[in-house]
């Protein structure tokens, strides 16, 4: 019950990691503000929630391909008087196809989903959590933003590698000011992710050891933010790839990527 008395707002709670991130910080107390787009999704969920742990749980439907969602996020919650403590950026998707296949409009909505709704509305909240002297920012990121991008999808792990180097660079601005910034970085894991972006036949062909469930995936993140963990990679397989990418001189690592990528990513 270490977050009671806590509220949390997770982007993209409707499915997958935010839906379980949602269930893991209910079953921890906190009260919950629940965002994205599927509004009856998100009723279903804050009803469950509710029932189960006792807790709060608002609703929030939201698109943050409109660069004004988080300002009416943050509008709404004042006008009600609640305080974030807790920022899980997670809300996200893949965009298939090498960079030309997609007009500018996509690729634009898809940073501002990606990128800059993260940036957005962590400038929102992190200066009252800053104030009060407590606060958890999580950034979902994705081992993709630990390693060479790859042929297709071409922007997502750069969006990726952006959430790891501001969450270490925010984490460091506030030291010791009672807040922390997380950037996870989970590999492939059960969810609709794969679904959405059409991608399930392709990835379904990749040995089972390669994925994760949600559920440890978060429980371990909640635990190394509690740890003070900056950058946490759940899974001994996940963990060994972003070692050996490492390891490996740049080009090998780059080109090891490349070959593999296309059993993944539908690339051009
Ligand atoms: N699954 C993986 O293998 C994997 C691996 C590494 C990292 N990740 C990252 O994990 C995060 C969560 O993905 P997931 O795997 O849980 O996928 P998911 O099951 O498809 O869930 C994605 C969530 O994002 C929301 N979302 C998408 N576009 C949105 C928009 N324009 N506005 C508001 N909300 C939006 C969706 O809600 P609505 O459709 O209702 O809006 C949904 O709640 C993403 O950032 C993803 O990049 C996933």
């Amino acid at each position: 019950m270490i977050y009671r008395g806590k509220t949390a707002l997770i982007t993209g709670a409707s499915a997958g990691i935010g839906a379980v991130f949602a269930r893991s910080f209910a079953a921890k107390g906190a009260d919950l503000i629940l965002t994205a787009r599927r509004e009856d999704r998100l009723a279903a969920l804050a009803a469950e929630l509710k029932k189960a742990h006792g807790v709060r749980v608002s609703v929030i439907a939201a698109d943050l391909a409109e660069p004004t969602a988080p300002d009416d996020i943050a509008a709404a919650l004042k006008a009600d008087g609640v305080n974030v403590d807790v920022l899980v950026n997670n809300a996200g998707y893949g965009l298939p196809g090498a960079y030309t296949e997609s007009d500018w409009n996509v690729h634009r909505d898809f940073l501002e989903v990606m990128v800059t709704s993260y940036a957005h509305l962590t400038r929102l909240f992190l200066p009252g959590m800053l104030e009060r002297k407590y606060g958890r920012i999580i950034h979902v990121a994705s081992v993709a933003g630990l390693v060479p991008g790859s042929s297709g999808h071409t922007m997502y792990g750069a969006s990726k590698g952006f959430l790891v180097s501001f969450a270490q660079s925010l984490a460091a601005e506030c030291d010791g000011a009672g807040v922390t910034v997380s950037a996870l970085c989970p590999g492939f894991t059960y969810s609709e992710f794969h679904d959405v972006n059409d991608t399930r036949p392709l990835v379904s062909q990749l040995p089972k050891y390669m994925f994760m469930d949600a559920e440890p995936v978060v429980e371990g993140a909640i635990n190394a933010v509690e740890k003070g963990h900056v950058v946490y990679v759940p899974g001994l397989w996940n963990k060994f790839v972003v070692w050996m990418m490492k390891a490996l001189p740049r080009p090998w690592a780059a080109n090891a990527v490349r070959a593999q990528s296309a059993k993944f990513r539908r690339g051009n």
